[in-house]
């Protein structure tokens, strides 16, 4: 059997990592600035991470959602605590585009209508509804279209006001800072002005956080910076460090049906331990007061680079913009300078997502290595 080919892959073959540094087969060693799409929060193989890990699947790795799971309640303990969200309760499932999944259909459920609005650009998955408020046609396919949802360009509240005042709205999804898309965002006035239209409107207003959490954008969550409480929060990439994990977090003004949603692997005892551990290194070693210190550092040193146009997202969460396509610029930075970096909807802009844990030093090496492939 051959893999049903769906990716376009660099010709690169990891086999080793640790912290921010991989290692392809040759043993060569890259510098990764993206952590595989944003998932790797606490550094590749974090000691602390491998030990409980392996110590967990000594035990016991898995037992399906009908028996105990202290684990799933400790995770909701530190993630309520860590996040500043101790008033939602926790749905755990395998990944974003199922948290997304899961997020709408219990908007739907609880509102009891179907229509959804999202944005331009947006990217929340590709199951179902979360495809179907992906504004993207070619992953959209016939049977994805059956669902009602209309996309309006970010930062316009008339519009949005507008389309609720129909009557037939269920929930606003948006992303705390766009990913794919390529780093755009809400501003605080929108953010707040959105919460407030929904409130009023018993419309549900998910943010997903799944690229833009758990500390990337410099605060736990991205909203955070907006100073809004959403109905209901949407996680998954850093949250395990490559461990498949979702997380969907629901107001608990909410309350919960049993049956009403489910999954067979959602919070096992694997995905729960890896989850813990993230959030105890994110604690242990200050980890979001590290992502805002090399921001800033990262902001400051990029202004030395004349041919970037603007430096958009926050935190860990960078999209580099120039007045060219980067797809050369990024196989330059892999092949002849081994540093990872991502692209994004956008054809200009060089997605930047490091570890968590990356340091000045290595910010200084990609700057250097950017200055040398720019001038060659
Ligand atoms: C904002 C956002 N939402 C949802 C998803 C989907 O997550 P997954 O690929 O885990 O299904 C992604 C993935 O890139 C994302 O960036």
């Amino acid at each position: 059997m051959k893999l049903f080919d769906v990716y376009p892959l660099y010709n690169v073959t990891p086999v080793k990592a640790e912290g921010c540094y991989v290692w392809d087969e040759n043993n060569t060693k890259y510098l990764d600035l993206y952590g595989g799409h944003g998932v790797i929060s606490v550094g590749h193989t974090h000691p602390k991470y491998v030990a409980a890990l392996t110590n967990q699947l000594q035990h016991i790795g898995f037992y399906s959602n009908s028996v105990q799971m202290p684990l799933q309640v400790e995770l909701a303990e530190k993630l309520g605590k860590l996040s500043g969200c101790e008033n939602y309760n926790l749905f755990l499932c395998n990944s974003g585009a199922e948290a997304n999944e899961n997020a709408l259909k219990l908007a739907s459920f609880i509102t009891g209508k179907s229509r959804m609005l999202a944005f331009t650009n947006s990217f929340h998955g590709r199951t179902s509804a979360a495809v179907a408020v992906t504004d993207n046609k070619s992953i959209n396919a016939p049977i994805n279209l059956q669902q009602k949802v209309t996309f309006l360009p970010l930062n316009d509240i008339e519009l949005v006001i507008h389309e609720i005042g129909k009557g037939d709205v269920a929930a606003v999804i948006i992303e705390g800072i766009q990913g794919v898309g390529g780093l755009d965002e809400g501003t605080t006035e929108f953010f707040q002005e959105v919460q407030k239209v929904c409130n009023k409107n018993c419309v549900l207003l998910i943010v997903d956080e799944i690229q833009s959490g758990y500390g990337r954008s410099g605060k736990f969550f991205a909203f955070q910076h907006h100073d809004i409480q959403p109905d209901i929060i949407t996680t998954a990439k850093g949250m395990a460090n490559g461990f498949p994990i979702g997380g969907v977090l629901i107001s608990d003004v909410f309350k919960a049906k049993y049956g009403s949603l489910g999954t067979t692997f959602g919070g096992n005892h694997l995905a729960c331990t890896a989850a813990i551990s993230v959030l105890d290194i994110i604690e242990e070693e200050k980890l979001i007061a590290n992502v805002n210190e090399v921001s800033n550092y990262f902001m400051k040193q990029i202004k030395q680079i004349p041919e970037i146009k603007k430096v958009k997202g926050r935190g860990l969460m960078l999209g580099v913009e120039f007045d060219f396509e980067v797809g050369e610029l990024r196989k330059k930075l892999i092949f002849d300078k081994h540093i990872f970096t991502g692209g994004s909807n956008n054809k200009n802009l060089l997605r930047i997502l490091p570890p968590l844990t990356i340091s000045k030093e290595e910010i200084d090496v990609f700057i250097k290595s950017l200055k040398e492939v720019l001038a060659s």
